[in-house]
């Protein structure tokens, strides 16, 4: 496996690939087995898979976590390795990103970045948005893969994709969840057990939607608050602060009043300072464990 810091190791390695399918799947590092299921697919699509591993200051809002965020590279690159990895393109920020306050801005469309995350974290899909167009023109992939779990991140990069007459193909792998049904993230590690306890009501919301669109119930708000009503108990879980909680278009990513099998749930939640999103398709059920419908913190 190819380890490499530099541009011009990186048009090394990438010009003697020639006409390989290249499948990329970027990364901010600190490898879980959510990370492990996009290498593996990027195998399915590509001949040879490369991963980025780069802790993009650009898309961290003043009061985020980008100094605490988790740097892993010894084990991450240990990771690749053992999935087969082509190479791993790990620079660092003083070249790939020098001055953030001074650099150029890709700007996705407004009603994909306005609503949802885009509230929460003024900037963060610029700089995300940014960050993976530098990638693509470094890697030059003709595939990359990401994950459906940042559903709103994977609809901003398919218009990036479109808008900008990219000849890449973008794959979408599906949410990893942990036994108790918590989506991977390398947030999680963040918190404490009491509330990962509460956390794994972001994939209880999204399972009792789900069981409502199933027997019949197509009024999104309706679908909603009774999910909202049935799941949320501020005595079980005191420090889970919802930030939405939503359906929308699967293509379009705008909020939809009428449920089909062509929407997505979208949610974010608080849990003490750690932000955490999960997401599903209304129809295609979470199959949690029966045990886990009581949650006992
Ligand atoms: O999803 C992530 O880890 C990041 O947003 C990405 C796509 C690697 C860009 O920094």
């Amino acid at each position: 496996m190819h380890r490499i810091e530099t541009r011009q190791a990186l048009q090394e390695w990438r010009d003697q690939l020639g006409d390989h399918a290249i499948a990329f799947v970027p990364t901010m590092g600190n490898l879980h087995a959510g990370h492990l299921s996009l290498i593996q697919c990027a195998h399915r699509h590509g001949q040879a898979v490369v991963v980025s591993i780069f802790v993009n200051p650009l898309q961290f809002g003043p009061t985020e976590d980008y100094e605490r965020y988790p740097r892993t590279l010894e084990h991450d690159l240990a990771a690749c390795e053992a999935a087969n990895v082509s190479a791993v393109f790990c620079p660092t920020a003083d070249w790939l990103t020098p001055d953030i306050h001074n650099t150029t801005h890709v700007k996705p469309p407004k009603q994909l970045t306005q609503q949802f995350c885009g509230l929460a974290r003024p900037g963060h899909f610029e700089g995300m948005a940014t960050i993976v167009l530098k990638l693509f023109h470094l890697i030059r992939p003709d595939i990359a893969i990401f994950g459906e779990k940042d559903a709103q991140q994977l609809a901003i990069i398919r218009q990036l994709v479109s808008d900008l007459n990219l000849n890449i193909t973008i794959i979408e792998a599906p949410v990893i969840r942990e036994a108790d049904g918590l989506a991977m993230s390398s947030r999680n590690q963040y918190l404490s057990p009491s509330l990962k306890s509460q956390a794994r009501l972001l994939s209880r919301l999204l399972a009792s939607a789900q069981s409502a669109y199933s027997q019949g119930n197509t009024q999104a708000n309706t679908v909603l608050k009774e999910a909202l009503e049935s799941v949320l108990d501020a005595e079980l879980y005191p420090d889970f602060e919802l930030e939405y909680f939503e359906a929308v278009d699967q293509n379009s990513f705008q909020p939809c009043a009428m449920l089909s099998d062509n929407s997505r749930l979208i949610l974010a939640a608080r849990l003490g300072q750690t932000r955490l999103l999960d997401t599903a398709m209304i129809g295609d059920p979470l199959f949690l464990h029966p045990d886990l419908a009581q949650l006992e913190i």
